[in-house]
């Protein structure tokens, strides 16, 4: 099985994302909540794609650095740059290593969709602890384990569209042609969602607050069952001031 990368698919990403702005975004406004005010903050965009959070974040007045494996997304990211400057840095680099990158200079590093994508997700945690200051923050957004494990779809009811879920226990990587988002292009990594709180918590990531927003509006309407069950989940968490874990 050959399996695409997204080198492969950084153009039909760019245009899936889109050109609506964060704030149309119907999960990134709960992240947002999660980060407070970021001006003056030097912020990681972790797994960055083509820029458009780092963009957000800049337009708020952050120092943005937007690192990504992609190379063809960073050239999105960059010719972006070029034509509308913010002065963010986008440099290649592996999350599960983050070779290069200082430890402890960022106040906070977002991760926006983009875990659920990654290999590994031990050293990938330990990596976000390690570029984070003693104190500084780090936000996620993924797609709600509990309701997005490979064998996971819609089914009509007399109430309505349900969620069906199974092998959910299942971890590992999958892929579904009836996927219209990236997990039917390059695939994703499922993990319960023991896996990721476990791993959080070793990586030296205290949890502090976990959002799960409810579709409402045209979302709703297009998708009414992610108004009835989560799509996505999104956690703030904090890097110990004393650093026992990490
Ligand atoms: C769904 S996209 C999200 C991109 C961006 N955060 C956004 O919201 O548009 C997932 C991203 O993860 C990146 N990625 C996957 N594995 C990676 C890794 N090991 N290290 C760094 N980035 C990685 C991909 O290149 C891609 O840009």
């Amino acid at each position: 099985m050959t399996v695409r990368t997204y080198d492969d698919i950084a153009a039909w990403y760019d245009r899936w994302v889109g050109t609506r702005s964060m704030r149309e975004d119907p999960f990134f406004p709960a992240v947002e909540a999660l980060m407070g005010d970021v001006a003056g903050r030097r912020i990681c965009d972790l797994a960055c794609g083509q820029g458009r959070v780092a963009r957000h974040l800049a337009d708020l007045g952050a120092s943005v650095v937007g690192l990504d494996r992609s190379a063809k997304l960073l050239a999105l990211a960059r010719r972006n740059e070029e034509a509308v400057p913010r002065g963010i840095e986008y440099f290649q680099a592996d999350a599960r290593s983050l070779d290069g990158v200082a430890d402890g200079t960022f106040d906070g590093v977002i991760c926006f969709m983009a875990l659920m994508d990654i290999p590994d997700l031990a050293p990938t945690l330990s990596s976000v602890a390690r570029i984070l200051r003693p104190g500084g923050w780090f936000a996620f957004a993924i797609i709600h384990p509990c309701y997005n494990p490979a064998q996971s779809g819609e089914m009509g009811s007399p109430e309505g569209v349900v969620r069906t879920v199974r092998g959910y226990f299942r971890e590992g990587y999958w892929r579904s042609d009836t996927r219209t988002g990236p997990p039917g292009k390059v695939g994703a990594y499922h993990r319960t969602l023991s896996t990721y709180i476990n791993a959080l918590t070793d990586a030296g990531l205290m949890l502090e607050r976990v959002s799960e927003p409810r579709a409402t509006g045209d979302f709703a309407e297009r998708r009414p069952v992610w108004a009835e069950v989560p799509a996505v989940l999104i956690a703030g968490c904090r890097k110990s001031v004393t650093n026992e874990r990490a």
